[in-house]
């Protein structure tokens, strides 16, 4: 394999940036290289040049859809950052009361924008399905700019190790034991639809969302890339509808609209 000048890891880095809103840092250099060996080997590609030219050429194919899937981090978990859902669990009925649209539809729509593989959509639609009376319908987008993740969330098996993060009588509930795997439910998976997105292009949705997740990917963006995402977010929230963002993420230093202040990682339009 020929070396990776500075210039082509630039070329790559910029590649990234545009395309996905990534930015990747000097730390980040090491596992970039690593990754696009990998790639690299599995296409029995030797020239970086090539590889570049190659994935420039061929965006929406395989081997772009794979690039991403590779160069994203797709750590998750159920119940990641439980404090939100406890704040669902014991505030569903001011959340419903202050948002009309909520009760006069008797429906909630909600955006999980970054879902990876599908832990933190099904953990939403659980709660909601235990904190909301049965009339109200529960409606999830479940979206992630990885294809492969995308599928992997849809499919709904998870490893016997979620013992460790779902409560025994949610996995009763919600899940089927087999083989040592879990497997959501049916009633669960029909609440959620499951699409790839990338955050970066024009939302295309005729309504709004009551409650939006976008957690622990922007991160990965840099201050004007995070400030157009959350303004385009805020564009799609009803008046009291709700934006969840990462513990380690805030929305202090960058420039949005007149979102307010909830409680750590929680703002309302
Ligand atoms: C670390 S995971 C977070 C998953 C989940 N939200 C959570 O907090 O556990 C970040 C996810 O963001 C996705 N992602 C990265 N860039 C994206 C983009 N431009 N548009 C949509 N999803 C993106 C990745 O594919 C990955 O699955």
């Amino acid at each position: 394999m020929c070396t990776l000048t500075e210039s082509v890891l630039y070329k790559f880095n910029q590649l990234i940036y545009e395309n996905l809103g990534i930015k990747l840092d000097e730390t980040n250099q090491e596992m970039l290289k690593a990754r696009l060996n990998r790639l690299m080997l599995k296409h029995n590609i030797e020239n970086y040049h090539e590889y570049f030219n190659t994935l420039m050429s061929n965006k929406n194919t395989p081997i772009w859809s794979e690039f991403i899937d590779e160069i994203t981090t797709h750590m998750t978990s159920f119940f990641r950052e439980d404090g939100q859902f406890k704040f669902i669990h014991e505030n569903i009925n001011s959340i419903t009361q202050i948002n009309q649209r909520i009760l006069q539809n008797n429906e909630i729509r909600v955006w999980s924008a970054a879902c990876s593989s599908g832990e933190e959509p099904y953990t939403i639609a659980m709660v909601l399905k235990e904190a909301l009376p049965d009339n109200v319908k529960v409606k999830i987008l479940a979206s992630d700019i990885s294809n492969g993740i995308i599928q992997k969330a849809q499919k709904g098996v998870y490893p016997q190790e979620i013992n460790q993060q779902v409560k025994p009588l949610l996995l009763e509930k919600y899940f089927k034991l087999k083989d040592d795997k879990y497997y959501i439910s049916d009633e669960i998976k029909n609440m959620i639809t499951f699409r790839t997105f990338n955050l970066m292009n024009d939302f295309p949705f005729k309504n709004t969302f009551d409650m939006i997740f976008c957690r622990n990917v922007m991160i990965y963006f840099d201050h004007s890339t995070q400030s157009n995402l959350v303004n385009k977010f805020y564009n799609f929230l009803p008046k009291n509808g709700l934006l969840f963002i990462g513990s380690s993420e805030s929305l202090a230093k960058i420039d949005h609209n007149k979102l307010k202040y909830v409680r750590p990682s929680v703002y309302m339009r």
